[in-house]
C-alpha cells in the first residue's frame, strides 16, 4: 500500500486545478460566491459547540437567531439549519409527521432520503406515477387529478412530493395544496433544488409559500451554502416544532461543521440584500445561453413554451436550469458528457438517456456560458445527427406496471432477505428497489412483488442496454425477502 499517497486529495486537486466551467452543484462554484472573510476562514471556522458558538441541538444563541432570520428571509413559520443536507431534512420530515402504518401518497420519483424517511418512520406509501416526457426523457410532477383521485381512494395522512425535479420543473403546487387542504392532509415538500424560488418572481412557486406543512432545501445546490447545507422550514401550525426537533436531534451528528451552518447564514444574507439582482442576471445568462444551445443542431433545451398548463405536472420551470435535449445527437449522452469534460473543460452534472443536466446559478459567468455553448457546438458536430425518434418503447409498459405492495418499505428493510437469481425471484417480495434509466423511476421498490411482467421487462430492458440501478445492475442475482 503506497501511504505516502492521499488518492481521494490528489484526484480533487487535479479536478480543481483544471479549473472546469462548472454546471454541477455546489452553486457556490468553487467559492466564488463565498463571502471573502468567510472564504478565507473556513478552517478556523471548524469549532465546537461552545457558550460562544451556541449548540445546533438546542440552540439559544447565534443558531436559534440565524434560524429566525432563515424563517422570515424565507416567509415561513419556523425554519431550522441542517448540517446533512436536504437528506436528513426528508427523514426529519417523515419522522415528525408520520407514524408506522400511516397511509401516504408519494410521487414515485423520489429521492432515496425520502425512501429512508418511509424506511424510518415506517409510513404507508401509495406511490403516484409522475408526468412522464418522452422529448427529453426525464419525469416531471404529479398532474392534480390523479393526486385527486388518490385522495379519493385513499384518506392518506400525507402527500410528499419533488417541487422541482431534479431537473427544474414543478407539478402546480397550489392545486396540490389545496387537494391536501380539501382531504384533511399534510403537503411535505422534497424541495432540494429549491432554495432560491423565493427570491425571485421568474421563479416556479415557493412551496414554502403555498401551503407546505414541511419544505426542505439544499442551500448547496443552488445558492452559497457549503456542501450538506440544508434548511427545513414548517408552518407550526400544521407540523409540531418540538417533534421536528426532536427528530432532528435523533438524525444530525452532535458534532455539525460551524462553517456548513455559517454558509447558511451568508446564504441567507446574501440573498435578501442581492438576491434579485443576483438572480436577474443569472436567468439572463440562462436564457441567452438556452437559446444559443437549442440554435445547434441536433440540441433542443426545455423551456416555458414545453409547459402543459396549470394542474399539469409540467407547470413551471426553474430556467436556471439548462436541461438539453441531445437524443438528435445521440440515446445515451454520457459520452457527450466525457467529451465535453475531456475536449473542452466543461462539467455538465448529469448526463442520462437522451439529455444533459446544466446546472446554472449565481456563481457562473459569461465565459463559463461561452465555454458551454462552444463544446456543444463541438460534440454536436463530432457526434453527427441520428434520427431521434424511437426513443425506448419500454418506457410506456414499464409506467403501465401496477405495483403490488406486500410489505411496508420499513418491514422489507429489516426482512431476512436473500439473493436470487432474476428468474426465481418471480413472485417473491422484493429486499430491494430496481430502477432503469430511463425512466429513472423505481420499477420494484422494497417489499412490493416481483411479478411475471416485472421480470420480463427487467429481460428486455437489459436486453436493450438500458442502464439498471440495483445491487447487481446486470441481474444476475436480486436481493428478495426470505
Ligand atoms: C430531489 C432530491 N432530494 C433530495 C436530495 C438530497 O439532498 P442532499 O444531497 O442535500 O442530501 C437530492 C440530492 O441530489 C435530490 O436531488
Amino acid at each position: 500500500m503506497k501511504h505516502t499517497t492521499a488518492p481521494l486529495c490528489d484526484a480533487l486537486r487535479r479536478f480543481v486545478e483544471r479549473e472546469q466551467a462548472p454546471f454541477y452543484s455546489p452553486g457556490h462554484k468553487g467559492g466564488r460566491t463565498l463571502d471573502p472573510w468567510f472564504r478565507a476562514n473556513i478552517a478556523a471556522l471548524d469549532l465546537n459547540n461552545l457558550p460562544d458558538t451556541d449548540t445546533l441541538h438546542c440552540p439559544e444563541g447565534p443558531i436559534l437567531e440565524a434560524e429566525r432570520l432563515i424563517a422570515d428571509a424565507w416567509r415561513v413559520g419556523q425554519s431550522f439549519m441542517l448540517v446533512q443536507g436536504s437528506t436528513s431534512g426528508n427523514i426529519a420530515m417523515a419522522l415528525a409527521a408520520l407514524k408506522p402504518g400511516d397511509p401516504v401518497l408519494v410521487q414515485r420519483n423520489a429521492h432515496k432520503s425520502v425512501v429512508a424517511g418511509l424506511i424510518q418512520s415506517g409510513a404507508s406509501p401509495i406511490w403516484l406515477w409522475p408526468r412522464w416526457d418522452g422529448v427529453f426523457g426525464v419525469a416531471h410532477g404529479l398532474d392534480a387529478p390523479r393526486v385527486e383521485a388518490a385522495f379519493a381512494e385513499t384518506p392518506a395522512k400525507a402527500l410528499w412530493v419533488l417541487h422541482p425535479t431534479y431537473f427544474g420543473t414543478t407539478a402546480d403546487i397550489a392545486a396540490l395544496a389545496s387537494a391536501c387542504d380539501r382531504h384533511g392532509a399534510l403537503l411535505l415538500v422534497d424541495g432540494a433544488h429549491s432554495p432560491h424560488f423565493a427570491f425571485h418572481p421568474e421563479l416556479p412557486r415557493p412551496a414554502e409559500q403555498s401551503g407546505a406543512a414541511a419544505t426542505v432545501q439544499s442551500v448547496h445546490k443552488i445558492i452559497s451554502g457549503l456542501s450538506q447545507a440544508a434548511v427545513l422550514h414548517i408552518d407550526p401550525a400544521k407540523l409540531d416544532p418540538a417533534a421536528v426537533r426532536r427528530a432532528l436531534q435523533l438524525i444530525q451528528t452532535t458534532s455539525p461543521h460551524f462553517a456548513i451552518m455559517s454558509s447558511i447564514d451568508l446564504a441567507r444574507r446574501q440573498m435578501m440584500l442581492d438576491g434579485r439582482l443576483l438572480l436577474d442576471q443569472t436567468l439572463d445568462r440562462a436564457r441567452r445561453t438556452a437559446r444559443r444551445l437549442a440554435a445547434i443542431p441536433g440540441l433542443q433545451v426545455l423551456r416555458p413554451e414545453h409547459l402543459a398548463g396549470a394542474g399539469t405536472g409540467l407547470h413551471q420551470l426553474d430556467e436556471t436550469k439548462l436541461l438539453v435535449g441531445v437524443s438528435g445527437l445521440a440515446r445515451d449522452a454520457r459520452a457527450i458528457v466525457a467529451r465535453l469534460n475531456r475536449d473542452h473543460g466543461v462539467q455538465p452534472e448529469l448526463g442520462g438517456t437522451g439529455h444533459v443536466l446544466c446546472i446554472t446559478t449565481i456563481g457562473n459567468t459569461e465565459r463559463d456560458m461561452d465555454r458551454l455553448v462552444a463544446g456543444f457546438a463541438e460534440v454536436a458536430d463530432h457526434a453527427g445527427r441520428r434520427d431521434a425518434a424511437g426513443g425506448s418503447a419500454l418506457i410506456e409498459d414499464i409506467l403501465a406496471v401496477p405495483p403490488e405492495m406486500v410489505l411496508t418499505p420499513r418491514e422489507a428493510f429489516f426482512a431476512p432477505d436473500e439473493a436470487v437469481p432474476l428468474a426465481d425471484a418471480v413472485g417473491r417480495i422484493a429486499a430491494e428497489a430496481i430502477t432503469p434509466y430511463p425512466p429513472g423511476i423505481p420499477l420494484l421498490m422494497p417489499g412490493e412483488r416481483l411479478t411475471r411482467t416485472i421480470a420480463g421487462l427487467l429481460r428486455a430492458l437489459l436486453d436493450a442496454g438500458t442502464p439498471i440501478s440495483a445491487s447487481d445492475p446486470q441481474l444476475n442475482q436480486v436481493r428478495v425477502v426470505r
